[in-house]
């Protein structure tokens, strides 16, 4: 057994993850290193779904009957578990969305309704990057139609990161906003926020942070970025799918408009107008993602449990040892940083011209799961010259043991294919 330092008691955790004993294939222990994509779910949160349709269902805000209240308490009781988990300086700043792909839709809508002085227009620039998951690339590409707005973007280094040496001509005084992944899904490189912030804030651009590859993985805390949103998923984080994450600052929530109308986020409505509820209910129209808010919540006790500084040191040991492990096998090459400092620990490669998607199936076949494709990230792949990538992303459940599993299977899908 290959012990590392900083790893976390995986078997005790394994205990807590009941799909992890799973077989498949006829009897193959099942290796799971898809995180990235969506991580598996502790029976304490399995247990508060259940829970709560078994006591509480009921429609949250206007009821008066027992259930109502209680089912409002849990939403709400939510909402306070992720201001605390991110340090947000206000509960009214946590909006509840269906995924951070909608979260991210949600600030791009604001800005292109907004007022003066955040309304995006043909006189202004919008910033991303090359390494967007592609949420938060085609929100973007549609404000910029629809305003005129220019989308520029940070292109990348040859060894996986954000080439912001032209900083200042990328971020300008006409630039909007600038939005950009913490931790790439695809490369697993994580970005130098203070640089971007900073400048983005001499120029008085807003900004925008995509963590839905952190927030599982780190200490996230909200004040310290110094961003103005911040959005995120809960499927990732040991929570279920249908619950997304936006926070913002209280000040711009109060300010921006809402993007979707309906129940829940007025004041006042007659037939000629309505006036809105404050943030965050203005931003959460229609019977919100309810079940799914108190398994985030039961989630995030869950991490909170564990405690996210080890989850990070585990992910650091075991995403060094990977790294370490698959530059042995030959013909292999990461696509992305090949040290484990400033990176998360989701690891693309590709293996001499064998395609991903055959590298996928043999490990299939092997009982290991990782993804393969362009991730949702396919400006990557093209600025590569790959047409996809293999990427095996681990968790606080991952083990050394399953590296090396990977490690095997490669070399099997190698003898396969000649
Ligand atoms: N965004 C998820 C991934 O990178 C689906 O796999």
């Amino acid at each position: 057994m290959t012990l590392l330092p900083g790893l976390l008691d995986t078997e005790a955790i394994r205990k807590d993850f009941p799909i992890l004993d799973r077989q498949v294939h006829e009897g193959r222990k099942l290796v799971y290193l898809d995180n990235a994509a969506t991580s598996q779910k502790p029976r304490q949160v399995l247990d508060a779904l259940s829970e709560y349709y078994e006591r509480y269902n009921a429609n949250v805000h206007r009821g008066v009957h027992v259930l109502a209240e209680e089912a409002t308490a849990l939403y709400e009781g939510a909402r306070d578990k992720v201001a605390e988990f991110i340090n947000a300086p206000s509960r009214d700043e946590v909006i509840f969305t269906k995924n951070a792909s909608e979260s991210l839709n949600l600030v791009a809508n604001m800005l292109g309704w907004a007022d003066e002085p955040y309304r995006v227009d043909s006189e202004t620039e919008i910033v991303i990057t090359e390494m967007e998951h592609h949420s938060n690339i085609v929100p973007w590409q549609l404000l910029a139609q629809r305003t005129g707005a220019k989308l520029k973007w940070f292109g990348l280094t040859d060894d996986g990161r954000l080439d912001l040496s032209n900083i200042e001509e990328v971020i300008t005084e006409k630039t909007k906003i600038v939005s950009f992944v913490l931790v790439s899904n695809i490369l697993g490189t994580q970005n130098p926020v203070e640089a971007i912030v900073r400048r983005a804030q001499e120029v008085g651009a807003l900004v925008c942070v995509d963590a839905s590859q952190a927030a599982p993985h780190m200490p996230l805390d909200v004040q310290a970025l110094q961003a103005d949103f911040v959005a995120f998923t809960g499927h990732k984080m040991c929570g279920p799918t249908g619950i997304g994450v936006l926070w913002g600052r209280q000040e711009l929530l109060e300010d921006l408009p809402p993007f979707l109308g309906g129940g829940e986020m007025i004041e006042t409505v007659s037939m000629h107008s309505s006036t809105y509820a404050p943030a965050p209910h203005k931003f959460e129209a229609g019977t919100p993602p309810i079940a799914q808010a108190v398994g985030l919540g039961a989630a995030i006790d869950y991490l909170d449990s564990i405690g996210m500084d080890k989850i990070l040191a585990h992910e650091h040991a075991l995403t060094e040892y990977a790294v370490k492990r698959l530059l042995e096998v030959p013909d292999l090459r990461i696509i992305g940083p090949t040290t484990a400092e400033d990176r998360g620990a989701a690891i693309s490669f590709t293996l001499g011209d064998i395609h991903p998607h055959d590298v996928g199936q043999v490990l299939d076949e092997q009982g290991i799961a990782v993804r393969v494709g362009h991730h949702c990230a396919r400006p990557v792949c093209l600025r590569y010259g790959i047409p996809a990538t293999t990427r095996a992303s681990f968790y606080l459940y991952s083990t050394p043991a399953e590296i090396d599993a990977l490690v095997d299977g490669l070399e099997h899908v190698r003898n396969f294919f000649g």
